[in-house]
């Protein structure tokens, strides 16, 4: 079956293989590929009953260079183990979750889009509780599982804006909860927002749970803000650009959005993670969602209902976060040098 990279969406599409690893007494068998894509379940397995199950998501670039690079893979198996003890799961160790995603690329070739296509080929890593259990509590066995799927650009032809709507009525994760772990609860937790905020033709902005006053999340990305200062100093002006982006117990640590404050640094950009308040959205110059599907989704603006307020950013993507939206992409693709080691290369 031949592939039609142009009709790659941004949904599933099956490939041959997903790798499977389970963990019984004790301790973890190998991964091996199946081209079965069902699993055999007890009806009370912990995922089920108690929603024991966490994710991850990453991508391997087809590079200019025609070599097959995945990017910060490493950084997603720390993270699925901070989901896993969030969940008191058992962690998938480092070597078996990268050992599991080269099996997953290795097996599913085939589909691994080329360079021109800016399509790509996703991982959703898996983890999930098997243990047969009705009494309230964790189980001891789990199932790790790689499924990929090839998927199209995010951005056919433009890079384009988003316009948010800021929600006040829906949590999606306590302050002291389950919001940074990427674990399917906080997801389907969110929905009744997110599907609402789409229903007025709007991505949802979350706020913080204990005071909807600062900017936590952008549906399932995180929020990125540029704020250009003017300084005089002995009649010298400059300007400072600070990259802001929250600061909250109640969100995902996004890779993307780390890689991005990175090499923003190196641009001489001024970091600050910190609370934001959303009325601070009147004094950005650029703000964004960033994210691994994505890299960056420019905001255009920003509605707030309750106060009956529309924040106005850019009609179009600003200079400085396309600029590192280029420069992340430049890496991923082998454009660029990659000084700091953020994609393994795969031989073929
Ligand atoms: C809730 C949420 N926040 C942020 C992100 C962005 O994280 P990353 O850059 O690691 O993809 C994601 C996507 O994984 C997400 O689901």
């Amino acid at each position: 079956m031949k592939i039609d990279w142009s009709q790659l969406g941004f949904h599933y599409t099956e490939t041959d293989y997903i790798v499977r690893a389970a963990y019984r007494d004790g301790h973890w068998e190998a991964p091996y590929a199946t081209r079965n894509k069902y699993l055999t379940l007890h009806v009370s397995a912990t995922c089920l009953q108690y929603g024991q199950e966490a994710f991850e998501g990453l991508k391997a670039f087809r590079g200019i260079d025609g070599k097959v690079r995945i990017f910060r893979w490493q950084e997603n198996a720390k993270r699925m183990q901070r989901s896993a003890e969030g969940l008191k799961m058992e962690p998938v160790p480092t070597e078996l979750f990268g050992e599991a995603i080269r099996l997953a690329l290795k097996k599913n070739r085939r589909f691994i889009p080329p360079y021109e296509t800016g399509a790509t080929l996703y991982f959703r890593p898996l983890l999930i509780g098997t243990t047969p259990r009705l009494g309230v509590g964790p189980g001891r066995e789990f199932e790790f599982i790689v499924i990929p799927s090839p998927i199209g650009p995010y951005y056919e032809g433009k890079f384009h804006c988003t316009s948010f709507i800021v929600n006040r009525r829906i949590d999606r994760a306590a302050p002291l909860g389950t919001g940074a772990f990427k674990v399917g609860g906080n997801y389907a937790a969110s929905f009744r927002a997110t599907e609402a905020a789409h229903a007025l033709g709007y991505d949802c902005l979350f706020t913080d749970s204990k005071t909807h006053r600062y900017i936590d999340e952008c549906s399932a990305a995180n929020f990125i803000g540029i704020k250009k200062t003017d300084r005089y100093a002995d009649g010298v002006q400059s300007t400072d650009i600070e990259y802001l982006t929250p600061r909250s117990t109640a969100i995902l640590p996004s890779i993307t959005n780390d890689s991005l404050m990175t090499l923003a640094r190196e641009r001489g950009l001024k970091i600050r993670r910190r609370k934001i308040r959303i009325e601070e959205l009147a004094d950005m110059q650029e703000a964004a969602a960033c994210g691994t599907a994505c890299v960056i989704s420019p905001i255009d603006k920003v509605v707030d209902p309750d106060k009956g307020i529309t924040y106005h950013l850019t009609d179009e993507p600003g200079p400085i976060l396309t600029e590192l939206y280029q420069a992340l992409q430049d890496i991923q693709y082998g454009r660029a040098k990659d000084t700091h080691r953020w994609c393994e290369i795969i031989d073929n």
